[in-house]
Formats: structure tokens, C-alpha cells, sequence
């Protein structure tokens, strides 16, 4: 499915962080002219999975792992680093949405509020970072249980491949997220392949871009969404991307 998808050109835009040295280019093409068509491109044979058992059944048990090299992990910290509103402010609040027992979050970051929202109790109750947790199945129910434009950022990390309604969980982004608030989707090349979407696995890490690129489209409310290689040593380490979008002001 590439091809026809990306255009040639740069994109500098909001929440750009230092790139690597090495950092693929191609990245950030891959939405200065995305050509996204007229209607949403993705279906029900694209949202499948190979295990289409219930969510809570593959969650129900607790992974302290990290699912994504430290290497990688420290870039995902130090792009938040960049990005985030400064630390500190009773004002400030943000949700990090498929979490778990670790958000990547930088050290010592402190905000109002900071929600989390994932499939497994135990590993929410343990992240030290988080002032409130839910536990939802968003391909069940992808409605989030916060008030219209509470946060000033919504992360999710290496989990939006999982999502098979991600059309609504990026509208409910939007409706949570406060105008001008940031949405950050990062992801690397690794999944658990029987869990993650068809399109997904089917397909590569440009065309990843693309795809979360038209979620944002598609889902509405936002800026053009954008994209950036955060891999902290291309080919050496996980790589790590983010797609990124601000809510309409
Ligand atoms: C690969 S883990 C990533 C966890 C964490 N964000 C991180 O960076 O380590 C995938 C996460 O997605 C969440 N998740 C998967 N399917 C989900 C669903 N249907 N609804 C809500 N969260 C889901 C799980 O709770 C799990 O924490």
C-alpha cells in the first residue's frame, strides 16, 4: 500500500523536537502532501485481528516489561521533554491513553493532573506518574470518561496499532483535548502481532505514518497532523516515531 501514498517535500511545524543524526527523512514527508482521499480508507477487514478474543482476556494479566528498547524510550522521554508545557503548573493536565505500569513521562514532570487510561489495573495502580487511572476496552466502548477540553496533552505510546475503532478514540481525543492541545501517537516496529490491526501488521513503518496520519484526518478538529523519526541511533536501537496534531483553537 505505499507507492501512491507519499510525496516528496519538508515539514517543519508545531512540537518538533531535535532530530538524530541519521533520523530517516522520508518520515516527515509522508504528510506534507498526503493525498488522503475523500472517505475514510479503512474498514472492518482492515480493523481485524487474528485473535478477535476479548481484549481483557489478553490484558488480564500484568506486563511490568518495557515493549520497546531503552534507548528508544529515552528518545520518547526527551521528545515529551520538548514538547510538554513546562512542569509544575496546577493548571496544567494530560492523559496518556493505552498506558500501563510506565508512560515515559520525563522525571520528576509534575502537573494538576495527570490520567492514564488502560486495560490493566494493576500496572495503572503502579505508575508512579498518574494522579487518576481508568481501566477501559476502547475497542469495546472508545469513549473516554473525561470532561470536553480538560487536557493539554494526550499521549499513547507504542499502542495505537491495537485500536480498532480509531476513528472515534481520535474524535474523543479531540473533544478531551482543550483548543490548541497537543495529541502525540508514537509507535515503533514492534507489536504484538496477533493483537495489532490487519492494516497494521500488513504494512510498513512509512505507511504507519500515513495511517495514523489519517486518523487524525479523518477523525476532524485537528491541524494537519505531522510527523517525526525520534530513533535515537538509527539502526542501532528500536526506532521511534511520533505523529503528531493539535486541536483546532
Ligand atoms: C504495548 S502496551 C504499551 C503500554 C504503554 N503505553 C507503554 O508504552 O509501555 C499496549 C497497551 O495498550 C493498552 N490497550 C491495548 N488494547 C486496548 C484497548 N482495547 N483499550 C484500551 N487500552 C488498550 C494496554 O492496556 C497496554 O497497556
Amino acid at each position: 500500500m505505499t507507492g501512491g501514498f507519499f510525496a516528496a517535500g519538508g515539514r517543519s511545524d508545531i512540537a518538533v523536537a531535535r532530530q538524530a543524526a541519521g533520523a530517516n527523512p522520508e518520515i516527515a514527508k509522508v504528510l506534507v502532501d498526503p493525498k488522503f482521499p475523500d472517505a475514510f480508507p479503512f474498514g472492518e477487514q482492515e480493523m481485524q485481528r487474528y485473535d478477535e478474543s476479548s481484549d481483557f482476556l489478553f490484558y488480564s494479566q500484568p506486563r511490568f516489561v518495557q515493549h520497546i528498547d531503552d534507548d528508544a524510550i529515552g528518545a520518547l522521554t526527551k521528545y515529551y521533554a520538548e514538547v510538554f508545557p513546562e512542569s509544575g503548573r496546577e493548571d496544567t493536565a494530560l492523559l496518556d491513553v493505552c498506558s500501563s505500569w510506565i508512560s515515559h513521562y520525563p522525571k520528576d514532570y509534575k502537573a494538576g493532573r495527570i490520567s492514564g487510561l488502560g486495560m490493566n489495573e494493576e500496572e495503572l495502580g503502579r505508575n508512579p506518574i498518574l494522579s487518576d487511572y481508568a481501566v477501559r476496552d476502547l475497542n469495546e466502548d472508545p469513549t473516554l470518561p473525561y470532561e470536553d477540553n480538560t487536557f493539554d496533552v494526550v499521549t499513547n505510546a507504542v499502542s495505537v496499532d491495537y485500536l480498532t475503532k480509531p476513528l472515534e478514540m481520535m474524535k474523543e481525543v479531540n473533544r478531551v483535548l482543550k483548543p490548541g492541545g497537543l495529541a502525540v501517537m508514537s509507535f515503533s516496529n514492534r507489536c504484538f502481532p496477533t493483537k495489532a490491526v490487519s492494516i497494521w501488521t500488513a504494512t510498513g513503518d512509512l505507511d504507519h505514518i500515513w495511517i495514523v496520519g489519517a486518523y487524525f484526518h479523518f477523525a476532524g478538529g485537528f491541524e494537519p497532523p505531522a510527523a517525526q523519526d525520534i530513533s535515537p541511533k538509527p539502526g542501532k536501537t528500536d526506532p521511534m516515531y511520533v505523529v503528531y496534531a493539535r486541536k483546532k483553537a
